[in-house]
């Protein structure tokens, strides 16, 4: 059965929470979407890059996004600034980094700005960049985000 953000049917296979979910990423050298990939495997949805839209509602998006140059990129302010608050219920950000611990109060910036919640777990790892970090993300990086993910079904 498709089971849409507008079906309040319980689904017994969720724990009654039918919630729906959406992942969206940002990458420059595909370190966000190793985690994107395993934690929309888990959610049992598609991983997309940020250019596409968030078209149908849905309780949780995760979004995956990293630091450049001390900040997040201008396309994900511009993806956050576009949400809409009644598609999405809340955002659960993801990602890695070199140096820096979590782009989440840059998220949260933008996204207070469109009044989209974030909730205060994130998902955030080590991310290869140049000679630092070689393989990060790596498979236990992987089903650590995979494991984040699952708290939230
Ligand atoms: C152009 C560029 C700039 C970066 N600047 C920073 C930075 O300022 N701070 C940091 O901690 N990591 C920085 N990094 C490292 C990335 O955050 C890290 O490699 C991350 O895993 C990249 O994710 P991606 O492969 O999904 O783009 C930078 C990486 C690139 C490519």
């Amino acid at each position: 059965m498709t089971r849409d953000a507008t079906d309040q049917t319980p689904d017994p296979s969720k724990g009654g929470k039918n919630m729906t979910y959406a992942v969206r990423y940002y990458t420059k050298t595909g370190n966000t979407k190793k985690l994107a990939d395993a934690i929309a495997k888990e959610l049992g949805v598609e991983a997309l890059p940020i250019t596409e839209p968030v078209n149908d509602a849905v309780d949780i998006l995760f979004l995956g996004n990293s630091y450049y140059a001390f900040n997040i990129d201008p396309e994900v302010r511009d993806f956050v600034g576009s949400l809409k608050k009644d598609k999405v219920g809340k955002i659960v950000n993801f990602g890695s980094a070199a140096m820096l611990n979590s782009t989440y109060k840059k998220v949260k910036e933008e996204a207070d700005k469109v009044g989209v919640p974030m909730d205060e777990k994130e998902f955030h790892c080590k991310g290869e960049f140049k000679m630092f970090h070689k393989g990060r993300p790596n498979a236990d990086d992987v089903a650590a985000a995979a494991q984040f993910a699952k708290q939230f079904k």
